[in-house]
């Protein structure tokens, strides 16, 4: 928050001045402080005002990340591993195979990941600041995420609602024969012990129209990213509602209609 609104206001106050961030969060160091992007929130809309403004440097305090609890432990881990999904089949596997640890406070582990992400973040924005290409790929999970976020009116954190769009971002990834079965498995299982609360899945019906106020819709189609292999995505907008329908249907845990 305090990035957001500190780039924010640095992006503007005399029309622009420079800004070094330091996150203490790991969400922060894995996502918010990194990329330039700025954002406060008008009314009931969220980062509806904001600009595009990268920092003089951006500092991750990495010493600060063991006193998160695990609510901030996970916001972070779950925007980590989708930056490995999209982009680092190593690093993806890696949170795979050491998110319990992670989850319990590992301080030096939670260092390597924070910097890892933000190297791979750097690296995506460096070609895309914008997000006229390949950054919209961040996005993974994001669609059908932002609609549950507004599904249950922004009571349940973000993390949860983002890992949820991306087992179901998978699963229309594996109903189009891009990834296979075991890999959705696998993002499935990863979700569910990074968040370990099971958040049931809004139905198409009702995540449909929020999907479509979103503001990422282009040529009036929605964006979904989905994956190609593990660490490989690509932008879509030709999802329709009914794969939306068989993707959640198949995650296993629709809330009732
Ligand atoms: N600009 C972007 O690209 C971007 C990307 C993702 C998220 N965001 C924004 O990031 C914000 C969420 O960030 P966040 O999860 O860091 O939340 P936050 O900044 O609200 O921090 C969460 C809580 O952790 C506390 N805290 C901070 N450092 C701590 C530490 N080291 N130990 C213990 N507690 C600590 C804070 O006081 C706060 O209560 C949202 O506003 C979201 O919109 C922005």
């Amino acid at each position: 928050v305090i990035t957001d609104l500190g780039a924010f206001v640095a992006s503007t106050y005399k029309r622009g001045m420079g800004s070094v961030l330091v996150s203490t969060t790991l969400l922060g160091c894995v996502d918010a402080a990194v990329g330039g992007k700025t954002a406060v929130n008008l009314g009931a809309a969220k980062n509806m005002v904001g600009t595009f403004h990268a920092p003089e440097a951006v500092i991750l305090d990495l010493g600060s990340l063991g006193t998160l609890n695990k609510r901030g432990l996970m916001e972070g881990l779950v925007e980590a591993y989708k930056t490995g999904l999209i982009a680092d089949e190593e690093f993806a596997s890696h949170i795979e195979l050491n998110g319990p640890d992670l989850l319990k406070g590992d301080q030096l582990g939670l260092a390597q990941v924070a910097r890892r992400s933000a190297e791979i973040k750097a690296g995506i924005v460096g070609e895309d600041f914008t997000e006229k290409g390949k950054r919209m790929l961040l996005n993974f999970g994001h669609t059908y995420g932002h609609a549950v976020e507004a599904f249950y009116r922004h009571k349940v954190s973000h993390g949860r609602c983002v890992g949820l769009g991306m087992e179901v971002a998978a699963r229309i990834s594996l109903g189009r024969g891009m990834i296979s079965e075991d890999l959705a498995e696998r993002i499935s299982r990863t979700i569910s012990l990074l968040t370990p609360k099971p958040l049931a899945a809004p139905p198409a019906k009702d995540a449909w129209p929020l999907a479509l106020q979103d503001k990422k819709i282009r040529n009036r189609g929605v964006v979904f990213i989905l994956l190609k292999g593990p660490g490989q995505a690509e932008p879509v907008n030709d999802v329709t509602e009914q794969e939306l329908d068989t993707a959640i249907k198949s995650v296993g845990r629709q809330r009732d209609g």
